[in-house]
């Protein structure tokens, strides 16, 4: 097995630590266990101090289980599996479901994961190109044609990392109905899914062969508990438990008592990431309408967007330079394979991000951009 850098994670690895104006953040700002208390008007501390820090219920809580179905219109709890985050809910569905010589569809520019850890399997792909033109938006159609007989499955992100595309339920059952027969599996990350007014059902609601992957990571604020889930078939939920046996055995009971108290206030966690989210956004729209060295399709659901900058310098060397010499920290395009463009997150304080955007044409104008 090919092992290739997996660049968005690396380059976060390599810069975050170390930034005044964090402007490319996809979590919404990270809550303490004190903040997550306040917020929810309840005492935390004396059930963590007195717990044992042990495995917990190896396929996770009844209770965590039935609080992630609440986020669906379909099933039961043995439709769910608990994984740690995202990475690994999309790692377990490839490794169970995926083998050597089988085709898989997605996307660019996206999450490098959907078609990097298929080729890493022996897996062949084909990704259909977003067009910023047409909002960062892809004819269904376009993923259709590229079905063949080794067609497997069909991985997007929806809302996706880095445009914010969503697909909506008109496009899916396009896709669904072209898949139905050959039971090609549709795999969703839906980590970003869930903030906007309308949001696009779950793709494990609409379709038998679908799986939706996510997590606490981006939405809720909680990444370091690393709860993750699949939502899919009993069938596919089997498979994967069968798979966790021999990764990760279980989330642990912290988490599992931390995750299930979150999911059960997310209406509360919500409103607190709209409000971060939704400010950032009329921010970014506003400010935008008087610097024309930048432009952004601004989407509807999810914590980012992509940035385009109307000037000759790649991306890579932008984002170093800006970051030494104003802190301004940024994942550039060339970590999804598209020049011109850096990714910006809607999710850290308003303050700050507007700062650091006035920071930033303050740069443009100190280098003549
Ligand atoms: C599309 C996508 N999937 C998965 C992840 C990883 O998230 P998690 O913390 O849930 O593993 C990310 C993080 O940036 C992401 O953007």
């Amino acid at each position: 097995m090919k092992l290739k850098c997996f660049l968005v994670e690396q380059w976060m690895t390599d810069h975050e630590n170390d930034c005044r104006y964090n402007l490319t953040d996809t979590c919404v700002e990270p809550l303490s266990i004190s903040q997550l208390e306040q917020l929810t008007d309840c005492s935390l501390m004396d059930t963590i101090a007195s717990m044992p820090l042990d495995y917990g219920p190896i396929v996770g809580s009844d209770d965590l289980r039935q609080s992630i179905l609440s986020l669906y219109t379909t099933g039961d709890i043995d439709n769910i599996a608990i994984t740690q985050g995202t990475n690994n809910a999309n790692e377990l569905v490839m490794m169970t479901l995926l083998k050597a010589g089988d085709h898989i569809i997605s996307m660019t520019p996206t999450y490098q994961q959907f078609y990097e850890l298929p080729a890493m399997l022996g897996c062949s792909y084909d990704l259909v190109s977003l067009d910023e033109e047409n909002g960062w938006k892809a004819d269904v159609e376009s993923f259709i044609a590229l079905i063949n007989n080794q067609t497997k499955m069909i991985i997007l992100n929806s809302p996706n990392n880095p445009t914010g595309t969503s697909f909506d339920d008109e496009w899916l059952k396009t896709l669904i109905d072209a898949c139905r027969e050959r039971q090609i599996y549709i795999l969703i990350d839906e980590i970003y899914r869930g903030l906007a007014d309308k949001t696009p059902s779950s793709i494990a609601d609409l379709y038998e062969y679908g799986i939706a992957t996510a997590s606490l990571s981006k939405l809720y604020s909680v990444a370091g508990l690393r709860i993750g889930w699949i939502k899919a078939s009993h069938q596919v939920i089997d498979n994967i438990n069968q798979m966790r046996n021999y990764t990760i055995i279980s989330t642990g009971l912290l988490s599992d008592f931390l995750g299930t108290h979150v999911l059960k206030n997310k209406e509360l966690i919500l409103a607190r990431s709209r409000a971060i989210v939704n400010q950032n956004k009329d921010n970014l729209k506003a400010y935008l309408t008087h610097e024309k060295r930048l432009s952004c399709v601004i989407p509807e659901d999810g914590t980012v967007g992509f940035l385009h900058y109307h000037f000759d310098m790649d991306s890579t060397t932008l984002a170093e330079t800006l970051q030494k010499e104003t802190g301004i920290f940024f994942v550039p395009g060339s970590c999804f394979d598209k020049e011109y463009h850096l990714r910006i997150g809607f999710t850290r304080d308003p303050e700050m991000t507007l700062a650091g955007l006035k920071r930033l044409s303050q740069w443009m104008d100190e280098h003549h951009y």
